[in-house]
């Protein structure tokens, strides 16, 4: 029985790698998504009813696992070298005649030429094709374990397609954010009101770096491999042929790179790929050109500091040169106050720029900006316009510095500065910028869900003015509506009845809609489902916040901070007043039985008369939590006949135990 279980278990996770690896690095999926999802609901159930065959290599692992301190660093079998840079087509026909042919006897040479992806190496090790190890690059020698992050990334195999296992496979290629990404990213962010990346590589390497691989797996990342490390037992002549091996293994290689059969059909390439380059979904900074003969290339060998056989050519990041005409400043929810450039016209990959973020004081500084300079924008990453620098030799005399102003543009309240931010904040709670910005917040699609409460109708609301917080929001009347610019009787109607209808959207929208700095959608719905109401969320202390799965000490400050304002407070209470619901939807649990919420629970070896999976139900019907694997956030082991380690882990964490017939007393059995 338990052979078969097993059998079917590890079918089931070669069924899903393969048409995760259809789907992600193919394009090409062979199911749909329902049948898709059948196969990966079968698996958890097993996995879920049969702890003891739950591997750390299972699909059912991508969504992250419990956060770390701090990553372990790891020495790199064979080093991850970087590569000389060339910037002009001169310059790489020089290296052609004179570094590759010219130490081999002037043979004519092969080339590779490949997408340069803006993005961080790393190093993915397989062994007898199992995903055993993932590092960063570092410092070449040395780089960091991100396994659990790498392991989110839906295109990085777990496990490599049959017939491609070698005992030891290592791949090198570039973990990236695509634009797209990048772009919800953003928004994400700048309305949860934390700064914003300025880039996708720095998105993608701040989400590669952090501590909890749940938020990892929230940030779509992707990837292309390139190169391997340690290879023992698939051997390979050429570029080529380990890059076919690659993709027939299940890795991504990037369809972008060709061969070229000398110098000249390499730098046709460089320029056919210039243009074509900013179409992408992703960012490219050059291209890379191998050599592809692979024993070419060891002969080749090395200069004091690069691999002879492979040089990066890079394309300049467009650019263009137009007038600061002059440097107004946004008010965010938050109170941010974003300094913004407002410049002539101009061209700029594509599209006409006419602003560009000058992000906050310190740059300004930094750059010594001053309107009506000349100056040199960028875009970076290929997306948000910037200001590189300053043209001064042709500053005129007439610039004028800028100065952040001391009071709020939209209120006249004083800006201050907290602590160590960069950034200057409006220190008014009831600025019309602010109140603007946590209204639309308030209606916005994740929060509150208010269909036709849009930027044109708050504007007015704040103008008048008639609402000042979000909870007098249910208090505007139909006429008050009907009197405003663009809104009819019925369209007056319609958005008091989405209004009224928002009271009942439950903890965790409420919790999203207050905009507490670092609670997004997700930490929310997780505090939600550890908290019956709001008020039990308020009384927390922050050492009990801590104590949640996936709660750091920044989230748990935020939450502290938010609820010890009297402003705040104020109006939590208005939001009662009125009717919005502040409890947890969620199903009720039996009648009578003890309330299990914000416990986790882990349930090992055999119970006597109930399966693990009745008695894992049971605990979620009561309203706990369950967790597959013990770690110092689970509140009680419950233990049956033959624990296994999972009780000497418990012990150690010193995590509260149940025997088999306290639990049964427990639930009411
Ligand atoms: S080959 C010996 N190929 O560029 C080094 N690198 O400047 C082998 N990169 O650290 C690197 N795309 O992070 C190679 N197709 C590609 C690449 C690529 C991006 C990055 C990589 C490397 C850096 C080298």
């Amino acid at each position: 029985m338990s052979e078969e279980l097993k059998r079917e278990i590890e079918r089931l996770r070669d069924e899903i790698n393969h048409h995760t690896y259809l789907y992600y690095t193919k394009n090409a999926p062979e199911i749909s998504d329902a049948e898709f999802d059948k196969l990966m609901q079968r698996l958890i159930a097993l996995e879920t009813a049969h702890p003891e065959f739950a591997s750390s290599d299972s699909p059912t692992q991508r969504v992250g696992g419990a956060p770390v301190e701090g990553f372990r660093t790891v020495r790199h079998a064979v080093p991850m070298l970087s590569i000389d840079n060339a910037f002009d087509f001169d310059t790489m026909r020089k290296w052609d005649a004179s570094t590759v042919r010219g130490n081999l006897e002037g043979r004519s040479v092969d080339y590779v030429c490949e997408p340069k992806i803006d993005g961080l190496a790393v190093t993915v090790r397989y062994e007898d094709g199992k995903l055993v190890l993932c590092a960063t690059r570092g410092d070449g020698e040395n780089g960091d374990d991100v396994t659990a992050n790498i392991k989110t990334v839906q295109k990085v195999p777990l496990a490599l397609e049959k017939g491609f296992r070698p005992r030891v496979l290592e791949v090198r290629g570039e973990v990236y954010m695509s634009k797209c990404e990048f772009d919800r990213l953003s928004r994400e962010r700048e309305e949860q009101g934390e700064a914003p990346f300025a880039n996708p590589r720095n998105a993608a390497a701040g989400s590669l770096k952090l501590l909890d691989s749940h938020e990892t797996a929230r940030r779509k990342l992707s990837a292309w491999f390139y190169g391997t490390g340690e290879v023992e037992g698939a051997p390979f002549g050429t570029h080529k042929e380990m890059l076919d091996y690659l993709g027939k293994a299940g890795l991504p290689v990037n369809p972008e790179i060709k061969p070229a059969k000398d110098i000249d059909a390499v730098i046709a390439y460089l320029q056919a790929f210039e243009a074509k380059r900013h179409a992408l979904d992703y960012g490219v900074d050059g291209v890379v050109v191998k050599v592809n003969d692979l024993r070419e290339r060891e002969t080749l060998g090395y200069t004091s500091k690069f691999p002879r056989g492979l040089i990066a050519f890079k394309y300049h990041a467009e650019q263009a040169e137009t007038t600061i005409e002059s440097i107004s400043v946004q008010v965010g929810r938050t109170g941010v106050l974003t300094p913004v450039a407002n410049l002539a016209p101009v061209l700029l990959a594509g599209t006409t720029v006419r602003r560009a973020s000058l992000h906050n004081e310190d740059e300004i500084n930094r750059k010594d900006v001053r309107i009506g300079d000349r100056v040199i924008v960028e875009k970076a990453g290929e997306i948000i316009p910037q200001v590189v620098s300053v043209v001064t030799e042709k500053r005129a005399g007439h610039e004028q510095k800028f100065q952040m102003p001391a009071e709020c543009p939209e209120c006249g309240a004083k800006v201050v500065k907290l602590g160590e931010e960069v950034y200057q904040r409006c220190s008014n709670m009831s600025c019309p910028a602010q109140i603007k910005g946590r209204l639309e917040y308030w209606a916005s699609r994740d929060a509150m869900d208010i269909e036709g409460l849009g930027p044109a109708v708050i504007e007015q609301l704040v103008g008048k003015p008639l609402v000042s917080d979000v909870a007098d929001l249910y208090a505007v009347k139909i006429e008050q509506l009907a009197g405003l610019e663009r809104m009819g009787e019925k369209s007056s109607k319609n958005l008091v009845e989405e209004i009224a209808a928002s009271k009942s959207r439950g903890l965790a929208r409420l919790l999203t809609g207050l905009g507490i700095p670092n609670i997004g959608q997700a930490a929310a719905e997780s505090l939600a489902d550890r908290f019956n109401s709001l008020d039990d969320l308020a009384a927390v202390k922050g050492d009990d916040l801590l104590k949640i799965d996936g709660v750091g000490p920044v989230l748990a400050q935020s939450v502290v901070a938010f609820f010890a304002s009297s402003e705040n407070r104020k109006v939590i209470e208005k939001l009662k007043a009125a009717g919005v619901g502040m409890t947890a939807r969620r199903a009720k649990r039996p009648e009578g039985g003890p309330d299990l919420s914000g416990r986790t629970f882990v349930v090992t070896g055999t119970l006597s008369g109930m399966s693990r999976s009745e008695a894992e139900a049971i605990i979620k019907s009561l309203g706990g939590k369950v967790g597959d694997s013990v770690s110092k956030k689970t509140d009680f082991l419950v233990v049956g006949a033959d624990p296994g380690s999972k009780l000497q882990k418990a012990e150690q964490y010193g995590v509260r135990t149940i025997f088999d017939a306290d639990f049964k007393k427990l639930i009411g059995r």
